[in-house]
């Protein structure tokens, strides 16, 4: 890959431009990480005023799934570096013009193409690399579905090949959920919404989110690291509390490192990975994997060195990095409570006081009930502790209706 191996200076001929496809709150911190170091970002969103918008050299609104459109853009602005934030993109574009040597896109094109779609990263997950899954099958009409969810039994879940936050997603208990659950795919998916998962439900113990990083070495080769492990609660597929570190046996911890390693040499390149995997006792399974920072990970804010973000910018900048933990600590995430434009937080510094706690507000122009506005961060001596501080200082956050 085509890493930058000097950096320049911002908005000169000598600048190091990164782009980034979806300017998010993980987007948005990674822009911070990367100002830091005297890059040149370029931030792309759908709409106007996305949180990583506010905080880079230049901002564009376009459909990121219009291939033309995007790279349109590209050639524009001639990016050292793309960097997809986001699922929802026209990734064959991506593949094309780094075929054709025009972009170097992190960590690798092939990676976005197939983590954009369920089925491309569960078929090389279970197929060709071997790894632990839950049982699965496809199907693209309610007929097909039900005849796959009687093989896999119950209970199961259903879930848009191409969805993300749980979107579209059910748990089945019996053949009576089917239709209801293709019903609600169709309705959650996103760019096509004809095609679904089911898989076999696993009863695990926990879930974690093994942050792993590859970066350079220092020899001029790409070596991979893993930060120490992230538990998480999830609500309807959307992840609501995470921690650092989760506690694991030592053979789980093996395991899970051991896919982690398997997955992400596969999808190659430089930058942080995120491997979502269930455990139980010993056992461990891959459920899906994001080929950059993760939401649960957010945590990192307030219990590592370098922050996944911090890690992702310098890994993909060919730079060495540091994942050791510097405290335990937890994250709980702050919903918008109200559906409206221009909203306004109250508690905030009650929220500070909370012994160990942070706060980050994104700065999202538009508030829903069910949007992640902002997130608590909190350390401790213990995860018990931080998690209880989190979710303290997240509650003292009050979404109001905003006023001048
Ligand atoms: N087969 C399964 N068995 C048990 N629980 C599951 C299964 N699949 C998903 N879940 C639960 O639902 C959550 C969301 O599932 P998944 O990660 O596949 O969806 P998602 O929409 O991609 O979420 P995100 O993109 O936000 O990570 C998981 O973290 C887990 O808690
Ligand atoms: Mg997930």
């Amino acid at each position: 890959m085509n890493t930058p191996r000097i950096l320049g200076t911002p908005l000169s001929p000598s600048a190091t431009r990164v782009m980034l496809l979806g300017s998010g709150e993980l987007g948005k911190e990674v822009i911070i990480a990367l100002q830091r170091l005297g890059v040149e970002v370029i931030a792309v969103d759908r709409y106007p005023n996305a949180p990583g918008h506010q905080v880079a050299h230049r901002a564009h609104v376009i459909d990121m799934t219009d291939g033309a459109a995007l790279a349109a853009l590209i050639e524009q602005e001639k990016p050292d570096l793309v960097v997809p934030e986001i699922e929802a993109i026209a990734t064959d574009t991506l593949a094309e013009l780094e075929t054709a040597g025009r972009i170097a896109c992190i960590p690798t094109a092939r990676a976005a193409q197939l983590t954009m779609n369920r089925e491309g990263i569960r078929r090389l997950a279970a197929e060709e690399l071997g790894l632990a899954t839950s049982p699965y099958r496809f199907a693209s009409s309610l007929a097909e579905l039900q005849a796959a969810c009687a093989e896999i039994g119950f209970p199961c879940v259903v879930k848009p090949v191409m969805s993300s936050s749980g979107k579209g997603q059910s748990k089945l208990d019996s053949a009576a959920d089917v239709e209801n659950a293709w019903n609600y795919a169709a309705a959650g998916g996103r760019v096509d919404a004809g095609r679904v998962i089911v898989e076999g439900f696993i009863d695990f113990d926990y879930e974690i989110t093994l942050l792993t990083v590859r970066a350079t070495n220092g020899d001029g080769e790409t070596a991979t690291q893993f930060c120490e492990p992230i538990g998480h609660r999830q609500v309807h597929g959307d992840y609501v509390e995470s921690w650092q570190p989760q506690p694991m046996s030592p053979r789980a911890l093996e395991a899970a490192r051991e896919i982690a390693d398997k997955v992400t040499t596969n999808l190659g390149g430089r930058g942080v990975f995120g491997v979502e995997l269930f455990v139980k006792g010993d056992m461990v399974w891959f459920s899906e994997v994001s080929p950059r920072p993760h939401d649960t990970g957010m945590v990192t804010m307030a219990t590592q060195t370098q922050s996944e973000f911090e890690l992702h910018a310098k890994a993909i900048l060919g730079l060495p990095v540091n994942v050791a933990l510097r405290s335990p600590g937890a994250s709980a995430v702050i919903y918008g409570q109200l559906d409206e434009p221009g909203i306004a937080f109250e508690g905030v510094a009650e929220a500070l006081r909370v012994p160990g706690a942070d706060i980050r507000l994104f700065g999202k122009p538009e508030s829903f009930a069910r949007r992640r506005m902002g997130v608590a961060l909190a350390s401790a001596d213990d995860i018990d502790s931080a998690r209880a501080r989190a979710l303290e200082a997240a509650a003292k956050v009050k979404p109001v209706s905003g006023w001048k």
